[in-house]
């Protein structure tokens, strides 16, 4: 069984606020220098350590804002970490919240082709694929529309269809059916069916525990930034719906 993802101590910092400097008003009132303002960075993960073998289906459950989407963009690589490091064997087909790193001012159309050309394909690739990407998606009709005139659900769908059909034998999958509507939703699971049949290495964002038990033999469980269960998803999803219901309870 060989190794696909493997972070070793992942760590980064980010801001709390934008504001690095005190506002005009702190300064009048407050007569403090802005050398003094804390800067506001928090860890918004760290020491997350965790092997992920080609072929497995892991599910990344926890709590809003806890750090699950930022440790796929770590391992797409569209963020570097302060602390550790992540391998990555293979390359990455990411949708992170709810978009695959589409450019909104481009349309459905050029869009396809640019993400499809980065992720390797030449042109006569992106050409063949083409009208299976658009019909799973069902967005034909609305090709050379700028990608930000897109509803959500739409985003989602094409940037699903097309993330699904690059060759990368890594996949990240960022909330996607809890945005689509029932019809893709079914079409989501099937595609989601036939890539784990194509043993490739799948990791799923869901708050959705039917979701998450359907597809992923492991779960990651991240809170306040950090692993703390790295398990079987049943064992996993128990761990976290205790949590949510001790703290509701409290
Ligand atoms: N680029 C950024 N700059 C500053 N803070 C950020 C940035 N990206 C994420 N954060 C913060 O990092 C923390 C983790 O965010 P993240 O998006 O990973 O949460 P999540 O677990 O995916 O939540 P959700 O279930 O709501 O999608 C949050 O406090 C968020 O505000
Ligand atoms: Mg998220």
């Amino acid at each position: 069984m060989s190794l696909a993802i493997r972070a070793e101590g992942l760590g980064i910092q980010f801001f709390r606020n934008r504001r690095r400097h005190m506002r005009v008003r702190d300064i009048l009132f407050k007569g403090v220098s802005t050398a003094t303002v804390p800067k506001g960075q928090f860890w918004a993960l760290r020491n997350v350590s965790f092997d992920v073998a080609h072929g497995e289906a892991v599910g990344l459950v926890g709590a809003n804002g806890q750090g699950k989407s930022t440790l796929l963009k770590l391992i797409a690589g569209v963020l570097i970490p302060d602390e550790g490091k992540v391998s990555v064997n293979g390359g990455v087909a990411p949708l992170i919240e709810l978009t695959g790193g589409f450019v909104p001012d481009l349309s459905a159309r050029e869009n396809v082709y640019l993400t499809g050309g980065l992720h390797g394909l030449t042109r006569n690739q992106i050409e063949a694929r083409f009208d299976d990407v658009v019909d799973f998606a069902g967005v034909r009709d609305f090709l050379d529309t700028p990608f930000r005139h897109f509803s959500s659900g739409m985003k989602v769908r094409l940037g699903f269809s097309l993330i699904t059909s690059l060759d990368e034998p890594i996949v990240l999958v960022d909330e996607v059916l809890a945005v689509g509507d029932r019809s893709f939703k079914v079409k989501c699971y099937d595609r989601m069916e036939s890539m784990l049949g194509d043993g490739r290495t799948l990791f799923l964002v869901s708050h959705n525990e039917s979701d998450l038990k359907r597809f992923c033999t492991r779960g990651l469980y991240i809170k306040g930034g950090e692993l703390i269960h790295d398990g079987p998803i049943a064992e996993v999803i128990e761990h976290y719906t205790s949590d949510v219901d001790a703290e509701q309870v409290t």
